[in-house]
């Protein structure tokens, strides 16, 4: 299996001083956790704060967006290269930047070669909308979002990138999509991931879950063998909280011990 990413993303939440305040407390529980990688996705008016209260820990930082373009005029925009001035990764594609902001899978496709061009690793989102499951839509609408957003990423790049099944109906709902669901969309990526880049590749890929993860229902989702980690919106605001999804191997571990008490 690959190594376990956990990614907190803020959205439009914290301030540079509340984020200041979230790691002072945040790296305190974490600070001996060991084999899972951990990513923070602050708004770009908190991430030098963001930086500074990270310092000396292994804890990296991505930008929830960015343009594509280089530089210029695009106004409220933030290029790539500044992207990679603070972060290591940046999460491309979310529904609500589709949504709302109307990104397409071309416009996608470009920020995913343009983040790669810069030596950042793009957290790819991927789901379906409510209708679309209804239908029974939902493979056909991974593969075609899968195939669209990484056209032309090359076999060297694609064992960088980590995709995240993020079903739009479970996203801020406290709906969480159930474990079998989860299990056979995130096979099915892999399965496409696995016809365009080859098994060894696919392999390397990490496939992360989003929509309402909590310290409470994370333990469960990590047994699976497809799911690689978390894409965390509303958990991950809370330093205690996100700091427990992290930490999920204690719960799993406290899961055994009461089991091994029954027998
Ligand atoms: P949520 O958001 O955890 O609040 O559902 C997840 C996401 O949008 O990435």
């Amino acid at each position: 299996m690959a190594k376990p990413i956990m990614i907190a993303n803020w959205k439009m939440n914290k301030t540079a001083k509340e984020a200041h305040k979230f790691t002072a407390e945040f790296i305190k529980i974490v600070k001996d956790v060991e084999g899972v990688d951990i990513v923070i996705c602050p708004a770009f008016t908190a991430m030098q704060a963001t930086a500074d209260g990270l310092q000396d820990t292994n804890i990296k930082l991505g930008s929830q967006n960015m343009h594509f373009e280089e530089q210029g005029a695009f106004t409220g925009e933030v290029s790539p290269k500044m992207a990679a001035e603070f972060c290591h990764f940046v999460i491309l594609g979310h529904s609500e930047r589709r949504r709302i902001f109307g990104e397409t899978n071309e416009f996608i496709n470009k920020k995913v070669k343009a983040a790669l061009e810069n030596s950042l690793i793009p957290i790819l989102c991927v789901g379906e909308d409510e209708e679309e499951r209804e239908a029974k839509n939902t493979k056909n609408v991974l593969e075609h979002q899968l195939k669209a957003c990484l056209k032309g990423v090359a076999k060297d790049d694609a064992h960088k990138l980590v995709i995240a099944y993020e079903p739009i109906w479970a996203i801020g709902s406290g709906k969480i999509a159930t474990i079998a669901q989860i299990d056979e969309a995130q096979s099915f990526i892999n399965h496409v991931l696995d016809t365009m880049f080859g098994e060894e590749i696919e392999k390397k890929i990490r496939t992360v879950y989003g929509g309402s993860v909590t310290h409470e229902n994370v333990a469960e989702l990590m047994k699976k063998d497809s799911v690689d980690g978390c894409l965390v919106g509303h958990d991950s605001l809370n330093a205690k909280d996100f700091a427990a999804i992290v930490k999920y191997k204690d719960i799993l571990a406290k899961e055994e011990e009461s089991e091994e008490k029954k027998e």
